[in-house]
């Protein structure tokens, strides 16, 4: 449907090594002293994890797609400050939307390809319809073993989209999930191929690890796209949100796509978030498209769950 191929990569914005490092160093002496159970207790556990619920208004939404849920979880950066245990609370908040579509959307790893691994057997807790589906972040291309943790991870029912998609029909109507490489790190972000299979009148829904490549992936018939990789800055204050990717807002609408970013699970460095919860997102579509003069498109509850 796409014509030509249309690749989004763009100049990478790299940790050097000496970042690395430092981050590595940081996150080993935090967990020496208990960061990672700290960070557990304090930003994933019950009361404290923040389940973002959005309603989705999309026109001309087939009847038996009222309410499909996709339940979003990102940027686990598993390793020192989160590994086996870590995500318990988050897959059962997850789980209780009783969701259509679970979906993860990058960063298993900082480090090292393996510490994926830890995060598996949380992970395939995760209890979705129609399946779970993964993209890649920029971290997890490190070493170039992107593959070997999309193979264990299938073996364990997570498939990864990899410029690719899936179509869902629904009756009258079908959901397409669309998955895109990260366009810093990957070989190819190639959304021509990804949006290959596509049929006119899908509801297209967008998994794509950086929101920078969200202005040219919004469209019409693009009802959402699901992004991470900022952490919310992770550390909202004046002199250290800087240190991240820039945030662009957890919720933006462009034109008529919602642009959802995930503030994410993990973090990098310390085992620190301020003015930036950790977060699930589920995702509802809904018929009911508010008239001119309502006001933002749809709703957003938040709760500490
Ligand atoms: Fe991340
Ligand atoms: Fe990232």
């Amino acid at each position: 449907m796409d014509g030509p191929s249309q690749d989004l990569r763009v100049e990478p914005r790299r940790h050097g090594k000496g970042r690395l490092a430092a981050f590595w160093l940081a996150e080993q002496s935090a967990r020496f002293l208990g960061g990672r159970a700290f960070y557990r207790r304090r930003h994933l556990s019950p009361g404290r994890l923040r389940l973002r619920r959005e309603v989705l208004p999309v026109a001309g939404l087939a009847l038996e797609l009222e309410g499909f849920c996709v339940v979003q979880l990102s940027d686990f950066h598993g390793g020192n400050l989160l590994s086996a245990g870590s995500l318990t609370h988050a897959v059962e908040l997850a789980n209780r939307e009783r969701p259509d579509l679970a979906v993860l959307t990058g960063d298993y790893i900082t480090h090292h390809w393996r510490q994926a691994l830890d995060l598996l057997d949380e992970l395939s807790g995760l209890r979705a319809r129609l399946g779970v589906y993964a993209v890649f972040g920029n971290h997890d291309y490190r070493g170039r073993c992107e593959r070997r943790i999309a193979e264990a991870y299938a073996q364990r029912g997570i498939r990864f989209l990899c410029n690719e998609s899936l179509r869902f029909p629904a009756g009258a109507g079908a959901v397409a999930l669309v998955g895109v490489e990260d366009l810093e790190e990957a070989r190819a972000a190639d959304v021509s191929a990804a949006r290959a299979a596509l049929q006119p009148g899908d509801v297209e829904l967008v998994l794509c690890h950086n929101p920078r490549a969200a202005p040219r992936l919004a469209r019409a018939g693009v009802a959402a796209i699901l992004c991470g990789h900022t952490h919310g800055t992770q550390v909202d204050l004046p002199w250290l949100r800087r240190l991240g990717p820039a945030h662009p807002g957890a919720r933006v609408q462009l034109g008529p796509t919602r642009v959802i970013t995930s503030r994410g699970l993990g973090v990098v460095g310390l085992p620190w978030r301020h003015g930036a919860p950790a977060e699930v997102v589920a995702l509802r579509l809904s018929r009911e498209v508010p008239g001119p003069g309502a006001g933002e498109a749809g709703g957003v509850a938040c709760t500490a769950a």
